[in-house]
Parts: structure tokens; sequence; C-alpha cells
């Protein structure tokens, strides 16, 4: 059985190439390197003792894509490719539309002529904009709240068209919560390129002393302790994730959406004191305005997962510190060290 990883040398599809290797399936990874490291996919190598071929292509390149196609058989793809920054998205909205959403146009037209019918692809709780209530089930209502989670929600759509026009796809949409974690031999893990956006990784930053301090985005939500709350899941497990609904639904021909989450809700100050118990580390914080667009509190019901594809996250927030903390502590300056 054998895979084309999309965005395989990023931080989730490296780790997802981990598993599945593990798991004795075939790979290719496709990535054009935009936000991530070849090294990423040397140290997949190492961790598995496996081999695999990388094609350093663009999926804007309709040509190369294709080649890759025709050089290699693939029973499925897992479609990771994608710019992913939130904020970045509302600055530079038609550079996320062309290469979201092209680069998936490109990869189903290619995929369909190729009688590749088997799709993962990852989609995010974003898509759920401002949810109602808690927790999250695959059925709430969609929108969205930037042009990132907007591509998102498009791609989804344009997978249940293809779907209704060709009955011989088997779509799997995977919608993640907040990833957070790294593979626990500590050679891979998450590699923001400068500032990092995100609470784990900014968190990590702190702790080895590249950045003063952590803003905290509000403390007057109706949360717990008043900070934002969210379901933080282990990147191992997401990986894990894959590997289940490749087995499970690989073939059957439909469309099939999975929240992936731990269906806990953790607030950012008890994710900082769980990393300081798990590093030894002191998080400094100052607390900040709310940031634009966030929301108090989103948190998934994954029990759709768990039913269908037999999938549970098992790791749980501990885990996900000294996780984090073991690649970033070994690896300060990421794939560059
Ligand atoms: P990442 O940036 O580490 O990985 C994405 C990879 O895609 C990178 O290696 C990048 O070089 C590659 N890429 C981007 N555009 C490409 C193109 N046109 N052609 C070929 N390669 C291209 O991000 P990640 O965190 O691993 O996320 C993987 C996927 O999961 C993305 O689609 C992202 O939107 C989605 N997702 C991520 C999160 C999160 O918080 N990390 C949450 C929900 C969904
Ligand atoms: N936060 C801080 N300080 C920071 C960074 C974050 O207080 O420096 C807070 C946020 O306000 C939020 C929580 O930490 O309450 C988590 O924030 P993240 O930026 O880590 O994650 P988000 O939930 O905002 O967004 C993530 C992904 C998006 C995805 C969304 C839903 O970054 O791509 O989850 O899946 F769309």
């Amino acid at each position: 059985m054998k895979v084309l990883v999309t965005g395989g040398a990023g931080y989730i599809g490296s780790h997802t190439c981990v598993e599945l290797l593990n798991a004795d399936y075939e790979i290719a990874v496709l990535d054009n390197l935009s936000n991530s490291s070849e090294k990423a996919l040397d140290r997949v190598k190492e961790i598995t003792g496996k081999n695999f071929n990388f094609y350093n292509y663009d999926l804007l390149d309709y040509e190369k894509t294709d080649k890759v196609f025709s050089s290699e058989k693939f029973d499925g793809v897992i479609h990771f490719a994608g710019l992913k920054a939130v904020g970045e998205s509302v600055q530079i909205p038609l550079r996320y539309y062309h290469n979201n959403i092209t680069g998936t146009l490109n990869l189903l037209d290619i995929m369909e002529k190729h009688h590749v019918y088997n799709i993962v692809f990852s989609s995010s709780a974003t898509v759920y904009g401002m949810p109602e209530k808690l927790p999250i089930t695959e059925e709430f209502p969609l929108s969205t709240t930037n042009p990132y989670g907007s591509t998102k929600l498009m791609i989804e759509n344009i997978l249940k068209d293809l779907y209704v026009s060709n009955n011989r796809f088997s779509v799997t949409i995977l919608r993640y919560f907040n990833p957070v974690g790294a593979h626990e031999s500590g050679k891979i893990g998450e590699n923001p390129k400068g500032i990092p956006n995100n609470l784990m990784p900014y968190i990590q930053q702190v702790a080895i002393g590249k950045l003063p301090q952590l803003s905290v985005f509000g403390n007057q939500y109706p949360t717990k302790d008043g900070t934002g709350v969210r379901d933080y899941i282990h990147v191992v497990d997401l990986g894990i994730a894959h590997v289940k609904a490749i087995e499970k639904k690989l073939g059957e021909t439909g469309v099939h959406i999975y929240n992936i989450g731990t269906g806990k809700g953790y607030s950012v100050l008890e994710i900082v004191s769980a990393f300081e118990k798990e590093s030894g580390k002191e998080i400094k914080y100052k607390i900040c305005p709310n940031r634009a667009g966030d929301i108090a509190a989103c948190y998934a019901d994954a029990s759709k997962a768990k039913r269908e594809l037999g999938w549970e996250a098992e790791r749980g927030l501990d885990a996900m510190c000294r996780d984090s903390w073991n690649w970033q502590s070994g690896n300060p300056n990421g794939y560059d060290d």
C-alpha cells in the first residue's frame, strides 16, 4: 500500500510519515519546503530506519506534480500541503487562496487523471467559526473568520462536489483541533520560522530564553480562569489518526468527516503551569488585550472518530509538554542545529 504525502516535510506531515512507515506503508513525499526543511525527512528516515522518495516540487507546478503520479502508483494521498498562518492570511489573502486552492485543484485533477481516488485532507476546527455551544460535533454549522479558514472550508466543499461528480472517490476530512508536542525521540518537532504565532511554540521559546515572556491574550473570557481554552492534541496521536483513517476508509467511497481532538479543554494558564512542571523552567508572562478574532473556548466532541475509526487520543497534557520541551531543548534552533 503506497501513500503520497503532500506537505510531508512539515510539522504534522513529518510525524504522520513516521506513523505510516511504522505501520508498514510505503510512502513518497511531495513538498516545496516553503515552510519546512528536508532535514525533517532525514530524521524521519533515521527514526524509522526506512527510505522513501522525496519530490521537492510545488503543487502549483502542474507538470511536475503530474510526473510524480506517472512515475509511482499510489493507493491514496494524504494532503497536508498548504499555508497555515491565520494572521498572515489576512495580510496576503491572494497568496493563501492561490497556494491552498489552486494547489489542491491541481492535485485533485491529477489524482482523477491517474485513477487515484482516495484522499485524506487536513482541515481545521477553524471551519466552525464562532461555535455557539460546546463540545463541537461534526454537524455544527460552518463559517470562517479569516482567509486561511476560508481556504479550508472551500476545499472541503470542493471535495464534496468532486465526490458528487465522481462517486469512486473516498474523501476523508480530518478537522484538527490544536496540534502540539513532538515525537518522543526529540528528533522531529514544530519548527516555526520567525516569532511563533501559536501558544506552545511561543512558550517553548520563552523556556529556552529566546523570547523574554509570553503575552497572554486576554484574561476576561467566560472560562475557568478567564484565559482562552483550547483542545490540544499531541501530534503523534494526530499522526496515528491519519493511519487509522487510511486503514478504515481507504476504498470506502463517500465523504467522511471527523473531529480530531481529545475532547478536553485547557486554558492558557493551565498550559503555562503544565509546561513549567515538565520543563522545570519558569515561564514569565504578562496579561495583554484579547487577540483579534480569538474565541473564548473551543473543544471537540471526538466520539465519531472513536466509533468509526477506532481512534482516540492517548497522550495527555503532560506528554504534550514533555515532548515539546524535549524537542525544543535538544534543538534550540530547530533543524538548523
Ligand atoms: P507546516 O507548514 O509545517 O506543513 C505544511 C507543509 O506544506 C510545509 O512543509 C510546506 O513547505 C508545504 N507546502 C505549502 N504549500 C505547498 C505547495 N504549494 N506545494 C508543496 N508543498 C507546500 O504545517 P502543519 O502544521 O504541518 O500543517 C499541515 C496541514 O494541517 C496544513 O494544511 C494546515 O493548514 C493543517 N492544520 C494545521 C493546524 C496547526 O495548528 N498546525 C491546525 C489545523 C489544520
Ligand atoms: N495565546 C496566547 N499568547 C500567544 C499565543 C496564543 O495567549 O502568544 C492564546 C490564544 O489567545 C488562544 C490560545 O492561546 O486562547 C491558543 O492559541 P493558538 O494561536 O495556539 O491557537 P488557535 O486556537 O488560535 O489557532 C489554532 C491554529 C489555527 C486553527 C485553530 C483551530 O493556529 O490554524 O487552532 O483549529 F485554525
